[in-house]
């Protein structure tokens, strides 16, 4: 594996003579692509071979694999696991069918029962995240001086807050204080523009345990348009974990070994349909439930699980048992952010929120679960928007009506957000 690895060499000679001192400064830095054999070695393990394929009409190829046979096997803790066919919470369901189209590949068909759908990597995909290592990965997080960024708030200037992590920009509604078992939300779905070819923009829900920002396990599932993961710029339904602030561990959708895929919704495709300013505005439910075995199922649509990550992946201080936080809202990652000039990437529908129904991105029916089983809207929430010049936030509060929260904008847009 070394040699695909990004070797940066960083050498530093210091030179002092007796009457000046003199610096030299000299940087080395090389960049070995992936060989053809280690690509192709690659694909494999990430492509399983497929008892069914299915082209779907945006380009996509969906192999069907035997669930058996999926890539969550070849993570050393799942061996020998034993697949869970559905969640605890969801026996009562598993007679309903949920039939409704909301991936673009449904259309051109479905898998045999005993297989499940998953979205072939091809050889492009691995060349345009730069390192096999690094594919499907969200960068690790550091943190930058907050008087750095453009439009920090002065209230966040001190405590904890004067972290700011570089390269990401989050809009989200936040509740902490009790162990979570579950969270879901409805959330409309739009195609926002992605500016520069390293960003992207989510609209989703983190669950997350641990010891503040450095030290975190984290579940997360929603929307996203990223070019650099999948190679255009369409609306897709991801599924990301990691159980170390996404140090070393975890990944987008199947692109690593972890989450075991039981349902016939494939991670990584195409969302349809997408909604329209003052148009039809489409949503969709994602979810994620902890049940009993320990695993935590993502689901979506109320009662259709896509699948889980096992108990066994997570540490025993943390979410192994419950989450002590759940986030609602976007995020934006881009070297941009936080920044002059702004990233163009635009979060939620790209417009600001301001004109709320009809034009801006929302999610409604949060729910959390706790251990008293029952889904209930949390109990105290706040909003946070890391620019709101840029990407806001607004949990909108009609009387006798329950919240419904607004979160995006267009990034860059002059003079707010220059
Ligand atoms: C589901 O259907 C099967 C066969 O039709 C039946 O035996 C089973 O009791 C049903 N399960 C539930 C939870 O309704
Ligand atoms: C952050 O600020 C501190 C104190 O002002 C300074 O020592 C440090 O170098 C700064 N770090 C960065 C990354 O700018
Ligand atoms: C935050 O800043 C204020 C004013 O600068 C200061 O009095 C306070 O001690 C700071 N709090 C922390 C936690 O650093
Ligand atoms: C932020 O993005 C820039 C440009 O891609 C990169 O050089 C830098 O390492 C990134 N920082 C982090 C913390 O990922």
């Amino acid at each position: 594996m070394g040699s695909f690895k990004v070797t940066i060499l960083l050498l530093w000679v210091l030179f002092t003579s007796c009457s000046q001192k003199l610096e030299f400064k000299v940087e080395a830095k090389t960049l070995s692509l992936p060989s053809e054999r280690e690509i192709e070695a690659k694909l494999k393990i990430l492509n399983k071979p497929a008892l069914k394929t299915i082209k779907s009409e945006d380009g996509d190829i969906i192999d069907c694999v035997d669930i058996y046979k999926q890539p969550a096997f070849d993570h050393p803790a799942l061996k020998d696991h034993t697949i869970q066919k559905i969640p605890d919470f969801l026996l009562e369901w598993q007679n309903s069918s949920s039939s409704q189209v909301f991936q673009t590949w449904q259309k051109s068909g479905s898998c045999p029962e005993g297989t499940i759908p998953i979205r072939r990597i091809r050889k492009e995909d691995l060349l345009r995240a730069g390192s096999l290592d690094l594919f499907g990965r969200k960068p690790p997080i550091h943190f930058m001086n907050s008087t750095n960024t453009i439009n920090s708030n002065s209230h966040k200037a001190n405590g904890s807050n004067a972290y700011v992590p570089e390269n990401r920009s989050k809009s989200s509604l936040i509740t902490v204080g009790y162990n979570y078992i579950g969270a879901e939300a409805n959330i409309n779905v739009w195609n926002p523009r992605v500016d520069l070819p390293n960003d992207f923009t989510t609209a989703q829900i983190w669950l997350k345990a641990g010891n503040g920002p450095q030290f975190f396990q984290s579940v997360e599932v929603g929307w996203m348009v990223n070019p650099k993961l999948y190679g255009d710029r369409a609306t897709r339904l991801f599924a990301y974990w990691t159980t170390d602030s996404y140090k070393s561990t975890g990944c987008f959708d199947v692109t690593c070994s972890g989450f075991v895929h039981t349902g016939q919704v494939a991670l990584g495709s195409a969302i349809t349909p997408i909604s329209t300013p003052y148009g039809t505005q489409y949503e969709i439910n994602v979810g994620i439930f902890w049940d009993q075995s320990g695993n935590w199922w993502f689901r979506v649509g109320h009662n259709n699980p896509v699948g889980y990550w096992p108990a066994k992946l997570f540490k025993p201080d943390g979410l192994s048992h419950s989450a002590t936080s759940v986030e609602w809202g976007g995020q934006v990652y881009s070297p941009m952010v936080k920044k002059r000039p702004h990233t163009r990437t635009a979060m939620g529908s790209g417009d600001s929120i301001d004109s709320r129904w009809g034009t801006g991105c929302f999610m409604r029916n949060l729910r959390i679960k706790d251990y008293s089983q029952q889904l209930k809207y949390p109990e105290s929430v706040s909003t946070r928007a890391e620019e709101e010049y840029c990407y806001n936030v607004f949990n909108e509060a009609k009387y006798g009506q329950e919240p419904t929260l607004f979160f995006g904008g267009p990034g860059q847009a002059p003079p707010y957000c220059p």
